[in-house]
């Protein structure tokens, strides 16, 4: 592959302006400087722009049941755990679809590939999410109805979901109800359940898309196939 070509697919640059950073100099390959633009990268040459490695990453998709306690984030200031920890042995540089809460478990995606990303999370693609949550309070066709109607949460309107009420117990006051969404804003579900005036307990994503977590347990993680992500990228109209 031409020395441009493989910065641009490194997300360095459009193939145009990676031209302009070879004919420049900033571009080195084994720590030679290389200003020909002819020149085609081998296995095993070390690229990089301005001291900073241009790997040319082959694209990897993951599916990881998140347990609670994991920040969906590559790194934390605080120094908390993250879901990257739980993949230690992917070698490429991938990162969370969206994210899940701290406290929240269940289906989350990662990947190096950022047009993926972007596609399974923009909310007019519409790709569902399940999500169970466990909330405070007697669960009702009569106090969830606003669910299914489609709310304001922060001044933003919010599609209308689908909602199963699994169980309830009285005696604890306590609800399972699943839900499907396909936006995905911070803390969308538990504003949603917060606003009828069920508090969330404890809330788990069980589904992306047709994707589910079966044969994949708390902490493990599996890669997608082929058919899956075209699946994936098909449903994502
Ligand atoms: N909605 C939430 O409130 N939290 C999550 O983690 C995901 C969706």
């Amino acid at each position: 592959m031409r020395i441009n070509q493989y910065l641009a697919h490194a997300g360095f640059a459009s193939r145009r302006k990676a031209e302009e950073l070879v004919k420049s100099g900033q571009v080195r390959v084994n720590g030679q400087k290389m200003t020909d633009l002819s020149y085609q990268v081998q296995n095993g040459d070390q690229v990089t722009v301005n001291g900073q490695a241009a790997v040319n990453e082959e694209k990897v998709y993951f599916l990881l049941n998140k347990p609670r306690g994991y920040i969906s984030s590559v790194s934390d200031e605080k120094g908390r755990q993250t879901v990257l920890d739980l993949l230690a042995g992917v070698p490429e540089r991938i990162y969370p679809v969206g994210r899940l809460d701290w406290d929240t478990s269940g289906l989350l995606l990662l990947t190096n590939d950022g047009d993926f990303a972007n596609l399974m999370m923009h909310p007019s693609h519409h790709i569902d999410k399940t999500y169970v949550a466990k909330v405070e309070g007697y669960a009702n066709k009569e106090n969830l109805r606003p669910l299914s109607l489609g709310m304001k949460i922060d001044g933003q309107k919010i599609s209308p979901a689908r909602y199963k009420i699994i169980r309830t117990d009285k005696q604890k006051n306590a609800s399972i109800v699943e839900l499907t969404i396909h936006e995905g804003h911070n803390h969308q579900v538990k504003k949603m359940f917060e606003k009828v005036g069920l508090p969330v307990q404890k809330l788990s994503r069980i589904a992306f898309g047709s994707l589910t977590l079966d044969g994949v347990s708390a902490g493990k993680y599996r890669q997608l196939s082929a058919k899956e992500l075209r699946e994936l990228r098909h449903s994502a109209v």
